[in-house]
Order: structure tokens, then C-alpha cells, then sequence
């Protein structure tokens, strides 16, 4: 799933802009700066797919990176020995995932307006996407569940939209504060319809969690 390339296909502002249904589809939702891109960056080991930043509120659209089933050189048939320099076109099956990233939400320094417009846009896409399979909702390791996360989780059990808690920046906590963190938010969330119950620890900078996310990821989109 994550051996070969993915591609930027869409950016969405509003909702009445989204991409056609195709294939299935998993998103990253989480607050400002909590690690969605740079997590999506190390799943598909490209480091420059979604753009990050160490300032918060980078995201601005829901952002659609589809899986590249193949490459076609271009010209490939014809004779045009200049054009075979050109960059081949990407191929995607009709099958192909989608990963989602999302803008973060809960960011008050973007301002009143983007904050409710982004919150908005998140909420109708999570409520209304028949082809999501799964929302991986990103909890910075170091600062648990707090409420803006509360809501989204809200949203999803009330949708009946199948999530899993993810914590990002793993690498920012001793080992046994790693544990502690990982088990104080399954608690927190064992209890909710919709969540699936097991709580990963990834860190993007040292690629811990990595492999048990991405089997998470292909057990999902396999079913
Ligand atoms: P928005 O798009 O603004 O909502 O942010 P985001 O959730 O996409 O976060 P992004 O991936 O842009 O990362 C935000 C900051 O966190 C950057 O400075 C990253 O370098 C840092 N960061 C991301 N992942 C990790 C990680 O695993 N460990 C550490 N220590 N820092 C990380
Ligand atoms: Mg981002």
C-alpha cells in the first residue's frame, strides 16, 4: 500500500467542492500543528507530499493525495524521442485509496471566520463521506484529549463514522510517559461507539508506531 508513489489530486475549501467518490477513502483530523502532514509525509515515506510547518494553521483545505498505480512515459508508442524526457503521467486504478489531510482545527490565531469556516468544512466532510472508511483523529502526545477533540469525536460517534485515536510526537515523551499517554487516552475513549479500540503511539521523527499504522491502514482498506 505505501510502496509506491501518491500523488496530490484535489484541494478542497468548501464542501459543495469535493472530489467525485471514488475508491476509498481515510482522513487525518486533529488540532493545529499536531503532526497531520508530517504524519502523512512518513507513512508515505515522501517528505514533501503535504506541506508542514512549525507554525500552526498551515492546512487551509482538505487535501486529497491518491495512490499511483502506475506510470506511463510519455510518448510511450510514438516516436518522439524529446518528449520521453518528460515527466510520465500517473496512472490511478479506479480502486485507488485516498488519504485526506485535513486543516486543523481548534487554531484561534487564523482568525474568528476561518476557524468557524474550517470547523464547519471538517464536520460536514466527516459527517457526509460515504466512501471514508476510517478517520485517524491526531492527539499530540504530550497534551492528551482536550475539548475542540472532544467535538470531533462527538461528531463521528453521532455519524456512526468509524475513527481511531492516533497520539503524534511519541519521540517528545520518555518511554514510560509514552505508556502512561497511551493508556490514560484508551481509557478516555473506550467507551465511545465509534472508536476503535486500540490508541497508537507514532512518532513522524523517528518513525516509531510507523509499521503497526500502516498495517492498521492496509487492514482497514483490505476489508
Ligand atoms: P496544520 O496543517 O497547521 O494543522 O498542522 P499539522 O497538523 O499538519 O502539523 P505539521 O505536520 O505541519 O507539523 C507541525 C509541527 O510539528 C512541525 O514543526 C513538525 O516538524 C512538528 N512535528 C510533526 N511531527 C512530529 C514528530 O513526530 N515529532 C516531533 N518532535 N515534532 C513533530
Ligand atoms: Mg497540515
Amino acid at each position: 500500500l505505501f510502496e509506491g508513489p501518491w500523488d496530490f489530486v484535489w484541494a478542497s475549501t468548501k464542501i459543495d467542492d469535493l472530489p467525485p467518490m471514488v475508491g476509498q477513502e481515510i482522513a487525518f483530523a486533529g488540532r493545529s500543528n499536531v503532526g497531520k502532514s508530517s504524519l502523512i509525509n512518513a507513512l508515505t515515506r515522501r517528505n514533501a507530499l503535504a506541506r508542514t510547518s512549525h507554525t500552526p494553521g498551515r492546512t487551509q483545505q482538505l487535501n486529497f493525495f491518491r495512490q499511483v498505480e502506475h506510470e506511463e512515459p510519455v510518448g510511450a508508442g510514438s516516436q518522439g524521442s524529446k518528449r520521453s524526457r518528460e515527466k510520465p503521467v500517473p496512472v490511478y486504478s479506479l480502486h485507488a485509496p485516498t488519504i485526506v489531510d485535513m486543516p486543523g482545527y481548534g487554531y484561534a490565531a487564523v482568525g474568528k471566520e476561518k476557524v468557524a469556516a474550517w470547523t464547519r468544512l471538517i464536520h460536514d466532510y466527516l459527517r457526509g463521506r460515504a466512501n471514508l472508511m476510517r478517520v485517524y483523529v491526531l492527539i499530540d502526545a504530550r497534551h492528551g484529549i482536550k475539548d475542540v477533540d472532544g467535538a470531533v469525536l462527538e461528531t463521528l460517534d453521532k455519524a456512526a463514522v468509524s475513527y481511531q485515536v492516533v497520539l503524534t510526537k511519541g519521540d517528545a515523551l520518555k518511554p514510560a510517559d509514552q505508556t502512561f499517554m497511551t493508556e490514560a487516552t484508551f481509557d478516555e475513549i473506550k467507551r465511545r461507539p465509534a472508536a476503535f479500540p486500540e490508541v497508537l503511539l507514532t512518532s513522524s521523527e523517528t518513525g516509531a508506531g510507523m509499521p503497526e499504522f500502516r498495517a492498521a491502514i492496509g487492514r482497514v482498506l483490505a476489508e
